[in-house]
């Protein structure tokens, strides 16, 4: 078991599309307790492949309570099968240090993918609970987006990428949301105590 390296953002293996694992090898294994061990000693609640130099449809997520035991989460070649309603969600990520910012989310969420052993698994995450913004989060690894390109407002988004000496948003990257934007705006028009409570949430994917 090895902690690796975490790439920062910038750099454009984290723009590439990864490939499909073929088979769940002892490499992969190696691979899939490496990008454990570097999430935990990152205290991360999540790490995709590409985030440690590697083009492969692997990430790892753990919500669990820090103080209580762990309960890691494997997803091989995941695919997302449904996904519904809309929420903010304040996020940050291990390739973009210290850097958070409020992003769109879909609410619940279906996924399907082999676990550490080659077992196809079906997971699903709702009402927006930290455990389907972070698969949403760790998925997009997998395409080469960030959640910078989920931003709700890019000139904040940028305020707080410069504060960290990070590269600024591409707005070329940036994903039309609108339909989830008006959903988000209804939900904290009608919940703004619960809009309070999200925004001191804060999470490294
Ligand atoms: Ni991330």
């Amino acid at each position: 078991m090895s902690i690796l390296k975490i790439i920062e953002y910038g750099n454009p293996i984290l723009r590439n599309k990864s490939k499909e694992v073929s088979k769940v090898s002892k490499k992969i294994k190696t691979l899939v307790t490496d990008l454990l061990e570097t999430m935990y000693s990152a205290n991360g609640v999540g790490l995709a492949a590409p985030q440690v130099g590697e083009n492969l449809r692997i990430f790892v997520v753990d919500v669990s309570d820090p103080k209580g035991p762990i309960d890691p989460l494997v997803f091989i070649n995941p695919k997302i099968i449904k996904k519904s309603g809309a929420i903010n969600s304040y996020e940050g990520c291990l390739s973009f240090p210290k850097a958070y910012t409020n992003v769109r989310r879909y609410k619940n969420i279906m996924i399907k993918a082999l676990d550490m052993n080659g077992r196809p698994f079906v997971k699903e995450a709702k009402d927006g609970e930290l455990l389907a913004r972070a698969i949403q989060h760790e998925f997009d690894h997998l395409d080469g987006k960030l959640f910078i390109d989920h931003c709700r407002n890019r000139f904040e988004a940028n305020e707080v990428l410069a504060k960290y000496n990070l590269p600024s948003i591409e707005e070329d990257k940036l994903i039309d949301e609108d339909f989830l934007e008006v959903e988000i705006v209804q939900f904290e028009k009608e919940h703004p105590d619960l809009v309070e409570k999200q925004r001191k949430e804060q999470e490294e994917c």
